[in-house]
């Protein structure tokens, strides 16, 4: 049993029954947590790193700082001290990599559990089920007997094109530290580091190894840092990893400013940063500005630019043995944190369970998103129902690997497909046809996926004979579902999509099924945007999967079949048309040498909420079976100082047949205010479980420094006084209802 015990009762209703506590603010930031971080005081082990440091050479210090393999720095085996061993993530724990090439190593011992992609985690909008997915992979991650998971992923959305979407948690920096922090705490319980990643200011994959990203202060620290302050001032997050690109001129592994002034000094950030793979540039310059290990790709380790180089800047006096102690003792004081050094009872983990099966169930069984639902066409409704036609490639594509990038090796990832049969009853027969076919342009080495900078190469036209197999099984079945979207060899890193099309041909595809059966159901699996406005109109009944993990096709099937009434919400706003998305109707995506982000604050929905522009789905959308209303919207005073917590309750009924989750989200505006804002920013929301019938009273602590906004020039965070207008809604476009409070 997991410490923290989860106990889980027939409804999936998850109750946490881990130390809650509520921390003190530092300056003017929230320091607010619903889960509390171990404790992290690296003063405790100083005279032991001091007496260890005194017996070491300059070699052996230096053989810390940078990869000795593919994932492993060197440690100091007289000392006692061990390799720091890493794994990638952030999809599960991947598969052993050779130690000084990227092929597998090819154990077999190294399957694990695939967790659905961070789409599907934050689309559950359900901050226990984060912590209940940091928890399960940090046992995975010790049990192949790592320190390290380098997850997660929590760069900002910033455009829908962005090869990583699917990765990463959403375009609001509120829902992304809120799944961010229980994430990062439950897999730290678990005496492994989590190493937060890409730190800072990596939204796009095109010309990542080098785009210089410029973005003003006020943005910088109300959307893109907000996650990251988190996980280390709430998470105590014990690692970083440094970004590839460039900011404000530096690369983001040689940043002063980033690393040493804002990690460090601001927030004080007491561990590692590790550079991503092959993102150093220089050997002082990286280690004055704040970087500790330098990763990378295969060349001889000592060639790295902290290796070999180091040594020899050190000798020529070009850079103090302190400042390389100084890192040394970082890394050192992370090792024993994890009890990789010294440590007596460190969890020993556990890996591809039938519990951690499990837990990736629960995750994906509330991701899933329902888009559209004419008529209750869903759940299905099987009485004297003979067929079911299950069609397209994304019935039966497995996603745990594929594309740029890491993946899990696992024994188990159930497709939609075997979901549904897995489900069904044994009297209805499905009918199956790939109906299209996965098509890439082949690149000059035969390989299926052309990576190149505007996307992968793909193949639109249709295969006639497996199209006319659809339309036969469309016709000769009671009910239709395609399966649709992309997958991971389309989506992924290294390269952002061209477009928001659906690639393979897929539109025209759907449109000639749809033709013959107008009853037709269509499952997304995606982890981003794509341009389904056409597809929304013309069917029946829209629901949007993830590259779900192991158990996402059981998850899929229930949530179709009512088993589970879909609970999932968008983590990010679909657009009707790419150039009514921010980044790319400011024309600021994806620049050349740099890329200045000329939406400033304005991403995702607070673009489209400020500007009135309409997307085809909000941010926070989705519906269910059954009904909720909210009613009764107060707040415990009307008055509040700048350090109180405002306590907002209110009733939700459900008014449906069924028991069902909503996400009661809450909204902040700012009537008249003297600075630029967005037209709205959420600063809470609760999932809950309401049985069918019933009312449920709900609270939702918002602290009035949440309201605050950066003032660049005291360089602080401040409240602005006066009125403030709380709406609490189904999606940023379905507020219900509304109240004001003051701030003095
Ligand atoms: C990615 C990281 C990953 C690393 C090691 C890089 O290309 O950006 O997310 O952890 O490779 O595989």
């Amino acid at each position: 049993m997991k410490k923290n015990a989860i106990i889980i009762s027939a409804t999936l209703l998850l109750i946490i029954s881990c130390k809650k506590e509520t921390k003190d603010t530092v300056g003017e930031v929230v320091v607010e947590a619903s889960y509390a971080p171990k404790e992290f005081d690296a003063s405790k082990f100083e005279s032991k790193i001091d007496s260890l440091i005194a017996q070491m050479t300059l070699e052996e210090k230096i053989g810390m700082l940078h990869g000795n393999s593919m994932f492993t720095t060197g440690g100091v085996e007289r000392l006692g001290i061990p390799e720091l061993k890493m794994a990638d993530g952030p999809l599960g724990v991947r598969e052993e990599i050779s130690r000084d090439n990227w092929s597998p190593a090819g154990w077999n011992n190294d399957f694990a559990t695939y967790y659905p992609a961070g789409g599907g985690l934050s689309a559950t909008w359900n901050t226990d089920l984060a912590y209940l997915n940091g928890n399960s992979v940090g046992e995975e991650t010790r049990a192949r007997g790592k320190d390290m998971l380098l997850s997660p992923a929590i760069n900002i959305i910033r455009t829908p094109l962005g090869g990583r979407t699917y990765e990463y948690f959403s375009e609001d920096p509120f829902l992304n530290k809120k799944i961010s922090v229980p994430f990062i705490i439950g897999l730290q319980d678990n005496d492994v580091m989590a190493c937060v990643k890409h730190y800072a200011a990596n939204n796009q994959e095109t010309s990542r190894d080098f785009v210089d990203v410029l973005i003003d202060e006020r943005t910088l620290r109300e959307i893109y840092l907000p996650a990251y302050q988190a996980a280390v001032m709430e998470a105590n997050a014990y690692s970083l990893m440094g970004a590839y690109n460039k900011f404000r001129g530096d690369y983001l592994c040689e940043n002063d400013y980033m690393l040493n002034k804002i990690l460090r000094e601001e927030w004080g950030f007491k561990g590692v940063v590790v550079s991503d793979w092959a993102a150093v540039h220089s050997t002082v310059k990286t280690l004055e500005n704040g970087l500790d290990i330098e990763m990378g790709t295969p060349k001889p380790f000592n060639e790295f630019f902290l290796a070999d180089k180091l040594i020899a800047a050190a000798k020529a006096g070009e850079i103090s043995e302190e400042e390389i102690n100084k890192h040394v003792k970082r890394i050192l004081t992370v090792l024993f944190q994890v009890k990789a050094i010294d440590g007596k009872d460190r969890v020993e983990g556990s890996i591809a369970t039938e519990e951690h099966y499990q837990d990736a169930y629960k995750i994906a069984s509330e991701s899933v998103v329902l888009l559209k639902n004419d008529n209750n066409v869903l759940p299905l409704k099987l009485d004297g129902i003979k067929t079911i036609a299950v069609i397209g490639n994304n019935a039966m594509k497995k996603n745990a690997l594929g594309g740029f990038g890491a993946g899990v090796k696992t024994k188990r990832e159930i497709t939609p497909l075997e979901g549904l049969k897995n489900r069904l009853p044994e009297s209805v027969t499905i009918n199956y046809a790939e109906g299209y076919l996965e098509r890439y342009t082949k690149n000059e080495n035969n390989q299926k996926t052309a990576v190149t900078l505007e996307g992968p190469v793909t193949v639109e036209e249709l295969d006639e004979a497996m199209l006319q197999e659809a339309i036969e099984a469309a016709k000769k079945s009671d009910i239709t579902i395609i399966f649709a979207g992309s997958n991971r060899d389309y989506e992924t890193e290294a390269s952002d999509r061209k477009d928001l099309s659906l690639p393979f041909g897929q539109k025209a595809f759907i449109d000639k099924i749809m033709a013959v059966n107008p009853n037709t159901i269509v499952v997304m699996i995606a982890g981003a945007p794509f341009d389904i406005e056409d597809i929304s109109k013309k069917s029946k009944a829209l629901v949007w999967s993830w590259f779900n993990g192991s158990e996402g096709g059981n998850a899929l099937a229930d949530v179709l079949l009512g088993n589970v009434n879909p609970s999932g919400r968008l983590p990010w706003t679909m657009p009707k048309r790419l150039e009514d998305s921010p980044a790319h109707a400011t024309n600021s995506f994806p620049g050349n040498e740099s890329v200045t982000y000329a939406e400033g604050i304005l991403v995702g929905y607070r673009w489209f909420d400020t500007k009135n522009i309409e997307p085809l789905y909000p941010f926070g959308y989705g519906l269910s079976y059954t009904n909720f209303e909210f009613s009764d919207l107060k707040t415990d005073k009307e008055v509040y100082s700048k350090s109180d917590i405002i306590e907002v309750t209110f009733n939700l009924k459900n008014t449906g047949k069924m028991d069902g989750k909503e996400v009661a989200q809450l909204y902040v505006s700012k009537p008249e205010s003297k600075i630029e804002r967005a037209a709205q920013e959420l600063k809470g929301f609760k999932k809950v479980l309401v049985k069918n019938g019933t009312s449920e009273k709900i609270t939702i602590q918002l602290p009035t420094k949440e309201l605050t906004y950066y003032n660049v020039d005291k360089k602080q965070w401040m409240v602005e006084p006066g009125t403030y207008k709380l709406k609490l809604g189904k999606s940023s476009r379905d507020i219900v209802t509304e109240t004001i409070i003051t701030i003095k």
